[in-house]
């Protein structure tokens, strides 16, 4: 079949890179892509944000199958309308994405089915908001309610950053519309974990856990990020936890969402906070992270392609996931600057040489092509995985391919899956 994918990051490049292998795909298309995506798909020109002209662009080029990357697409209801139009679609509704797009959504969710979660007061106020704090206890979590590409959270040490906080969000709209209300939350201590589980009307299969590095720097210095790497499996995600998470959190999300009769199908993305081996929902997201997708693609032995449809079609019961147990790390390499300002169009090179090792695969984020050369375009730009028998061996390999690419402007972590190992 000829599939199509929307998304530009290393995400969407490592989904073009598993669908490849399934014998049911005949062509990819993939809008915007970038430059490492456009080596396995095309990558058209096309005005992304117009749904009617990805219609059309499906229709022309007989594609039967759309997968949605990024949350903004299902925030704006492109899976809906695909749907609506006879287009299969992977990735949830605009109404059952709220449980990503809408923190206020998702926390009374959560509350109304009784799953652990931070407590939390919602506030459209900045003077009611002001007044909470007051009689607060410190540190203290303030939150956009909308979506803002994993920044839009601060965690507050003392009063007065917190008032600073809320200016920030509500006063100076640093997050745009996004930081109309706001979510004031008990802060969580313990390692987070994102867990992975495909869902669909009837059924849901689970596809595995990363633990990311949303820090900028090592050893969690620096602003948050949308994620500069993380690894997976981890000695702490032991069978007792992974079943608590099944039984405290997955079971009780699945039987909210038929409850609140809410058709979601996609795949659900819980992002844990693990404390004292409890774990609490810290979010949800409606779609693939980035860099845990890289990751996890990268344990699937199964054919993602039939996964995905099985997801879209209701028939997901019919299928089982077969994965390898190596260890995957994945790296990121970011522009200096990123998460905030950064320079593009700086050359890459020997990104091809560094691929060479055993066990590296390396997915594309902000890059473009000219003149079959890389240039940086965007703030994560490379994302190296690396899989071995061991994490210490991923690891050692993913810095050795990090050490062979040439480009003066970009920074990585060097401790990526060295903490809660
Ligand atoms: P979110 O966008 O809600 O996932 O938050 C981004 C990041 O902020 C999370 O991955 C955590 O590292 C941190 N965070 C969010 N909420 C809390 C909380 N209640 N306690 C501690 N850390 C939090
Ligand atoms: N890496 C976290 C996210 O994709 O939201």
């Amino acid at each position: 079949m000829n599939i199509l994918v929307i998304g530009s990051g290393a995400r969407e490049h490592s989904i073009c890179w598993s669908l490849k292998k399934s014998s049911n795909c005949k062509k990819i298309f993939c809008i915007p892509g970038n430059g490492g995506i456009s080596d396995i798909a095309d990558c058209p020109n096309l005005e992304i944000k117009n749904k009617k002209k990805i219609l059309d662009f499906c229709k022309k080029n007989k594609i039967t199958f759309v997968i949605i990357g990024p949350e903004d697409f299902l925030a704006d209801g492109l899976s809906d309308y695909l749907i609506r139009n006879k287009i299969k679609t992977f990735g949830p509704s605009k109404k059952a994405s709220q449980l990503e797009t809408s923190k206020s959504f998702a926390k009374l969710f959560l509350k109304n089915n009784n799953i652990p979660t931070a407590e939390y007061s919602y506030f459209s106020s900045i003077s009611e908001a002001k007044r909470f704090l007051k009689k607060s206890i410190f540190p203290i979590v303030v939150k956009a309610n909308g979506l803002a590409s994993g920044k839009g959270v601060i965690i507050c040490k003392n009063l007065k950053e917190a008032n600073q906080a809320i200016d920030t969000i509500m006063k100076e709209k640093k997050f745009g519309e996004s930081g109309n209300e706001i979510i004031i939350e008990e802060f969580l201590d313990g390692f987070e974990i994102s867990y992975f589980v495909f869902v669909d009307k009837d059924s849901f299969l689970p596809l595995g856990y990363a633990l990311d590095h949303k820090k900028a720097f090592n050893n969690d210095k620096g602003p948050n990020t949308g994620g500069m790497g993380c690894f997976t499996p981890s000695k702490k995600v032991n069978k007792k936890l992974e079943k608590k998470i099944l039984d405290k959190v997955i079971n009780k999300t699945i039987s909210g969402l038929r409850k609140e009769k809410i058709d979601y199908r996609g795949i659900l993305f819980f992002g844990l906070m693990i404390n004292k081996n409890e774990p609490f929902v810290i979010e949800y997201n409606v779609r693939f992270g980035d860099p845990e997708c890289q990751t996890l693609l990268r344990t699937l032995e199964s054919d993602l392609l039939e996964i995905l449809l099985a997801t879209s079609s209701n028939q997901l019961s019919s299928i089982k996931i077969k994965k390898n147990y190596d260890s995957v790390i994945c790296v990121v390499l970011a522009a200096n600057g990123y998460p905030d300002s950064y320079e593009k169009n700086k050359l890459i090179e020997n990104i091809e040489k560094a691929e060479k090792i055993e066990g590296i695969e390396i997915f594309h984020a902000g890059t473009k092509k000219l003149s079959n050369k890389i240039f940086s375009e965007g703030g994560r730009v490379l994302s190296i995985t690396s899989k071995a028998k061991s994490l210490d061996i991923a690891r050692e390999k993913a810095y050795d391919a990090l050490r062979i690419i040439n480009w003066e402007d970009g920074f990585f972590r060097e401790d990526i899956g060295i903490k809660n190992y």
